[in-house]
C-alpha cells in the first residue's frame, strides 16, 4: 500500500514540519519503489525537500530508510544532503534536499561516463566501519563459508548503481553525479562495487569486453578483482536473478583452475 503525505500520521508530519515549516504542497516523486511514501515538500521558509517514509510494519521500507540514514551522511560529498531522520508514531522517515536532476546515460559513447567514473572513484575512497550488514549476509544460507569469506570487507558499498540512482546535477558549472538510493548499502570489499557495476554497463549496451575494459581504469578493479573473488560474487548474484541478469553474471564466472 502506498501513502500520500496527508495520510501519514499527524505526529510524524508535525515532527517534520517543526523542522521545515508548514507544508504548502506535497507532490509525488516518480521512480520510487522501495518505500511506500515519498513526496517533494514545499514550504514558505525552507528549501524543497524529499521525504521518504514507511511504517515500521513495512519491514523492507523501514530497513531501507534506516540504512540510508546510516550510509548517506558518510558519503556526504556524493549523496543528496540528509537533512533529518525521524522515528515517530510507528513510522521511520528521512528528509533530503531536493535536487532537480537528470539520470545519467551509461551507454558506451556517453559523455556522462567520465563523470560517473569520478563518482565511483570517490566512493572507493570513502569507507568507514558503520553499523550496516555485510554483503555476504545476503546469501548467508546459501553460500559456502569460503565464498562468504571472499565477500568480506569493511567498505561502504552502494550495491545498486542503477542509472536512476545516478543523477547528474547540472546547476553547478561542472556537472556532478549525485548518488541516491543508499537504502541497500552494505559493508564489503571495495572491488565488489565495480563488479556489481558490470551489470549496469552491460544493460546500457557495453559489450562484455568493453565493460571489463571500462572497469580497468579503476586501480582497485585491476589489483583486487581476482577471478575467484569475482566468480564468487557473480555466482551469488545469479541466485534469484532474472534470466537476462543470470546470463550477464555468467560472463564473469571463470572456469575452475586446473
Ligand atoms: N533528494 C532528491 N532530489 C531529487 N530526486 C530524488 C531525491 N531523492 C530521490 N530522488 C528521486 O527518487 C528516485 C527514487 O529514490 P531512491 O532513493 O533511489 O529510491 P528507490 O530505491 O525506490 O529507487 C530517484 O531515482 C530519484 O529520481
Ligand atoms: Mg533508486
Amino acid at each position: 500500500m502506498n501513502y500520500r503525505w496527508s495520510t501519514v500520521p499527524f505526529v510524524l508530519r508535525d515532527a517534520i514540519e517543526s523542522d521545515i515549516g508548514h507544508v504548502r504542497t506535497a507532490s509525488p516523486l516518480e521512480w520510487m519503489r522501495s518505500v511506500p511514501m515519498v513526496a517533494v515538500l514545499r514550504t514558505r521558509t525552507h528549501r524543497a525537500v524529499v521525504v521518504k517514509a514507511a511504517p515500521e510494519s513495512h519491514i523492507s521500507g523501514a530497513e531501507y530508510l534506516r540504512r540510508e540514514a546510516v550510509a548517506a551522511p558518510r558519503v556526504a560529498e556524493l549523496a543528496t544532503q540528509m537533512l533529518g531522520t525521524y522515528q515517530v508514531g510507528g513510522w521511520v522517515a528521512n528528509i533530503t534536499a531536493f535536487h532537480r536532476a537528470r539520470f545519467v546515460n551509461l551507454s558506451p559513447e556517453s559523455p556522462d561516463l567520465p563523470r560517473v567514473a569520478r563518482a565511483l572513484d570517490a566512493a572507493r575512497r570513502t569507507h568507514y566501519g558503520s553499523p550496516l550488514p555485510s554483503l555476504s549476509d545476503r546469501w548467508s544460507d546459501v553460500l559456502s563459508a569460503d565464498d562468504r569469506h571472499l565477500l568480506r570487507g569493511q567498505f561502504l558499498l552502494h550495491t545498486n548503481l542503477h542509472p536512476t540512482n545516478l543523477s547528474i546535477y547540472s546547476a553547478l558549472s561542472v556537472p556532478r553525479v549525485h548518488i541516491v538510493g543508499w537504502g541497500r548499502a552494505v559493508l564489503g570489499p571495495r572491488w565488489a562495487e565495480f563488479t556489481l557495476f558490470y551489470r549496469q554497463l552491460r544493460r546500457a549496451g557495453h559489450t562484455p569486453s568493453g565493460a571489463v575494459a571500462w572497469l580497468h581504469q579503476f586501480p582497485e578493479w585491476r589489483t583486487a578483482a581476482l577471478p575467484e573473488r569475482v566468480t564468487a560474487l557473480a555466482r551469488a548474484m545469479q541466485l534469484g536473478a532474472s534470466r537476462h541478469d543470470h546470463d550477464i553474471w555468467a560472463e564473469l564466472v571463470s572456469p575452475p583452475a586446473r
